[in-house]
């Protein structure tokens, strides 16, 4: 099978998963790639292996460049299923030396697969072992993405194996950033940001501190999902970004509809953010995948949610969303609700408690309309969308 070398003696040895369509509940419309590395020394390495239905893939890789018997650690840089599912295969066929892990990485992998007896190597944050000609430096990386994770860095070939940090769901005949389209790798990108990082944006930003104090020179950077980085700045820089939550000057309509009311009033905001000259995109949920909307959530500036009452609530599509959105807790967005009702009318409040339970800066106490709107109601809908306009403008000046 085919093996891609990333650097003198180091092939990637992983899987492309062309079929997967959900991950958790994140779409991934274009698959993904649980990645693998080998790496050739006096002491050979296998960083991490692959989901379990991919065991043969990985395996026949690891033939094509040596018989697995000669591989002496196995470097399990984080437990999760997609990156171990294997394991337990891999070590019989292996019998390594050593299955080096965090002291966190011991512990879960005991609870995954129960082996009290594999011949785990326990590294400490920063410590460094030898392979031969080469090193490995373990950097620890709690909760990106589990609180066994850590990076590998390989100082001789300034490779930075990063596990799931930096990765994305995209699975491509290509191997390297460089060597796809780069506005569908940047996405892909940051949808996997939003969808699986956001809310451990403290960490990831102490973990670019942490690299760029230690001076350390990194000249690829290679995940366990999608493509390597030959081009790591462009990676770094995004990571920088998107974990300030900085806004753009973008905002969101995100509604759901019964009868059509709540879309046209959905509409009218937008008019009125749009005459704001402030960017908008109207999302409906019936339309539009939560994970694709959290995507366009990362660099929003202002969420706007529309949704009518339904039994006291709000339609169980936009409940499902605020769910979503709340684990993942983006910061610094500008709120505002709207929706139509038939009686009781309860689904703004609920939207306004929800966004507040965010810390979201709720700009207005919101706009409901009876059944259907009429005329005058409809510009009271742009009026809205105008305040969010300004709103987002004003608070760009000071980000
Ligand atoms: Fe790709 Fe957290 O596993």
């Amino acid at each position: 099978m085919q093996v891609t070398e990333i650097k003198k003696d180091i092939y990637w040895v992983g899987a492309v998963d062309w079929n997967i369509r959900d991950f958790h509940g994140y779409s991934t419309y274009k698959g993904t790639t649980y990645n693998a590395f080998l790496m050739l020394d006096d002491k050979n390495v296998l960083f991490d292996t692959v989901k379990k239905n991919y065991r043969s893939d990985l395996q026949h890789r690891i033939r094509t460049v040596m018989d697995p018997e000669k591989i002496d650690y196995i470097v399990v840089n984080h437990v999760e299923m997609d990156h171990s599912g294997c394991l337990p295969e891999m070590i019989d066929l292996i019998k390594p030396e050593k299955v080096i892990c965090s002291k966190m990485g011991k512990k879960n992998l005991i609870d995954h697969f129960h082996r009290e007896d594999w011949p785990y190597h326990v590294v400490e944050p920063g410590e460094t072992i030898s392979t031969g000609k080469r090193s490995i430096t373990f950097l620890e990386t709690r909760m990106l993405h589990w609180p066994d994770s850590m990076f590998s860095y390989i100082p001789e070939e300034k490779l930075l194996i990063s596990s799931d940090a930096f990765g994305q769901h995209f699975a491509t005949s290509e191997r390297f950033d460089v060597e796809v389209d780069q506005t569908d790798l940047m996405y892909q990108a940051a949808k996997y940001y939003a969808n699986i990082l956001t809310l451990y944006s403290p960490l990831v930003r102490k973990v670019l501190k942490q690299v760029a104090d230690m001076g350390i020179e990194i000249d690829m950077i290679a995940p366990d999902h999608g493509l390597i980085w030959k081009d790591p700045a462009k990676i770094l820089k995004a990571y920088d970004n998107w974990s300030h939550h900085r806004g753009t000057r973008k905002a969101l309509v995100i509604y759901d509809t019964m009868w059509h009311s709540t879309e046209m009033m959905a509409h009218a905001v937008a008019d009125g953010i749009i005459s704001e000259d402030v960017s908008v995109e109207v999302l409906n949920l019936k339309y539009n995948h939560r994970s694709e909307i959290m995507a366009q959530v990362l660099d929003a500036k202002a969420i706007v949610l529309g949704c009518p009452t339904l039994n006291n609530g709000m339609l169980p599509r936009m409940a499902g969303f605020l769910m979503y959105m709340r684990g993942l807790r983006p910061t610094n967005k500008i709120g505002a609700a709207f929706g139509s009702y038939g009686w009781s009318g309860e689904s703004v409040k609920l939207l306004n408690k929800s966004m507040e339970e965010m810390k979201f800066d709720i700009i207005d106490d919101g706009l409901r309309v009876k059944y259907v709107p009429r005329h005058d109601t409809l510009k009271e809908c742009v009026e809205l969308g105008k305040r969010v306009g300004k709103a987002v403008k004003e608070a760009l000046k000071t980000q």
